[in-house]
């Protein structure tokens, strides 16, 4: 499908200057354009466009407002030490975002489509790309459901955009390890729910049990699993990864947790380097034992905006469980070795980074 351009302002170097010389924050700054497509049931997909940043007409019917159809990605786009655009298997994100729209009765963008408008998009805006250390910029593809509401059924007609917005280093006292809230009471996905889809919903519902981390001086939220509240699940918005006696564990995919691709990332390297992974279920009481007896030296989570975030400790039960001060080797080695690949500066194996091409 063509994607048009419409209107497209001419880069304001200064103001483009000005903005990405300041504290960039996350989500606190957006580029100059979006792009948008439609979709209905008669049309499919149709009216693809790159236009200017705006804000969207929307009925006050529109189902998302109702019944909460929305999903959305994550992903980046790195300036590279030539000064060239690269994004970070940018496929994954668009098979995820399909998964999750098969999940949510919406309709799936094809890849190719997906591919072209984060490309255009980003072409369009590479002054935007910031270049300071752990900078990037922050592209969020999002879909919902547009079609005043005739009752709870899927929607028949969708907007899919992206919106860019140049973001800075995850942690501002760079990569310092966090402390974890174990919730007992709350949960983020059950079996057979939408915690494997990036549905806006899994969000809405994780913010009470981010307060109450808050509120005991964590940083982030440890999930358990919703039937047993015995397994782990994953760590605020970011998958878990540990290190007990030499190995990586890390909990199976297949239920309520969402397939990271910072997780698949990680388990890549670490076998490439002759590291052994298991994908096994971690069960809170035997990572607490393993942490006691010093087996578990190592614990992480990993997703795209912190890429490797070290954990310091668990806040369980009012007590305080501590696994480490400083990052541990492997999480450091992991931290070093993505970050090389996302921003240019190393090897690239598996053919990870994606260019962004220029176009006139
Ligand atoms: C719930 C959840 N888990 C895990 C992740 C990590 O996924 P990724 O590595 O693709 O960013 C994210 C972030 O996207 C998330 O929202």
């Amino acid at each position: 499908m063509e994607i048009q351009i419409e209107n497209r302002r001419p880069p304001n170097a200064s103001h483009v200057a000005d903005v990405l010389s300041r504290e960039l924050g996350f989500g606190r700054y957006f580029t100059d354009h979006m792009f948008t497509a439609r979709w209905s049931q008669e049309k499919g997909w149709h009216n693809a466009k790159i236009s200017a940043f705006e804000d969207l007409h929307l009925s006050p019917a529109a189902a998302v407002l109702h019944y909460g159809q929305a999903l959305f990605e994550g992903q980046k786009a790195y300036r590279q030490v030539d000064d060239e655009i690269a994004m970070f298997r940018p496929r994954m994100n668009a098979r995820r975002f399909n998964q999750s729209a098969q999940r949510l009765v919406m309709p799936t963008v094809p890849e190719e489509l997906y591919l072209a408008a984060l490309e255009r998009l980003i072409d369009v805006e590479r002054d935007w790309v910031p270049s300071g250390a752990m900078q990037s910029l922050y592209v969020r593809p999002f879909m919902i459901a547009t079609e005043p509401l005739q009752g709870v059924r899927p929607a028949n007609e969708y907007l899919f955009a992206i919106i860019l917005s140049p973001v800075g280093a995850y942690y501002s006292q760079g990569f310092e390890p966090v402390k974890i809230f174990v919730s007992r009471e709350l949960v983020r996905a059950a079996p057979g729910g939408t915690g494997a889809a990036k549905a806006a919903g899994n969000y809405a519902g994780s913010l009470l049990a981010g307060a109450q981390a808050q509120a005991a001086g964590c940083e982030q939220v440890l999930w358990l699993d919703a039937v047993e509240r015995r397994y782990v699940e994953e760590i605020g918005a970011m998958n878990v990864v540990f290190v007990i006696d030499g190995e990586l564990v890390t909990p199976p995919l297949g239920g309520s947790i969402l397939p990271g691709v910072t997780r698949d990332t990680v388990l890549t390297v670490a076998r490439d380097r002759g590291l052994t992974v298991r994908e096994a279920p971690v069960a809170l009481d035997d990572l607490l034992d393993a942490i006691t007896t010093k087996r578990c030296t190592e614990a992480f989570g990993c997703g795209t905006a912190a890429v490797i975030s070290a954990i310091r400790s668990f806040h369980v039960d009012d007590r305080e469980v501590a696994l480490t001060e400083a990052p541990g080797r492997i999480a450091e080695q992991m931290f070093r070795t993505i970050t090389d690949i996302q921003w240019g500066r190393g090897e690239d194996p598996h053919r990870w980074r994606h260019m962004i091409p220029r176009r006139p």
